[in-house]
């Protein structure tokens, strides 16, 4: 039987990854009137992802005899100042989830809750993985950034010719 503070943490947790979920269905929509369906393609898996995340932590509780409590989700933001601005603003949410799962781990330990810690292990795993994949976008764009404004600075030098 898990105790009731780790039910409680865990409900609350299931309630982040529904957030998360709906935090990645809000930029597929804002990715897909933008224009830009392979990166709606890429959130909405990521929502998909989410939502099992949620579940296995649903699992658990009801494996354990403890009791789901679905709480409100709340709205997330439905735009962002551009693809760069919404992959930071995914990169931020996962350092957040990532906090939020070592409280989670922090707390089995201190509860001596095994079961929940062997359950968390992959959680820590998979905030490796999410942290990864959003900074590697995040590069990904700077560099293509960085050549923009290298093609910008060239054509500010060959606008030069004959003017000096
Ligand atoms: Fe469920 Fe993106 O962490």
């Amino acid at each position: 039987m898990i105790s009731k503070t780790m039910q409680e943490a865990i409900n609350a947790q299931i309630n982040k990854e529904m957030f998360s979920a709906y935090l990645y269905l809000s930029m597929a929509a804002y990715f897909e009137s933008t224009g830009l369906p392979g990166a709606a393609s890429w959130v909405r898996a990521q929502a998909a992802e989410e939502q099992e995340h949620a579940m296995k932590f649903f699992g658990h509780l009801l494996d354990r005899g403890g009791q789901v409590t679905l709480k409100a989700i709340a709205a997330p933001e439905t735009s962002w100042a551009g693809p760069m601005a919404a992959f930071q603003a995914i990169y931020a949410h996962e350092q957040l989830v990532t906090q939020s799962i070592t409280s989670l781990y922090e707390l089995a330990l201190k509860e001596k809750d095994y079961p929940t810690q062997i359950l968390l292990q992959w959680y820590i795993n998979e905030q490796v993985e999410e942290e990864k994949n959003a900074a590697e976008i995040i590069a990904s764009m700077q560099r293509i950034e960085a050549h923009e404004t290298a093609v910008l600075q060239l054509d500010h030098q060959l606008r030069k010719r004959g003017k000096e």
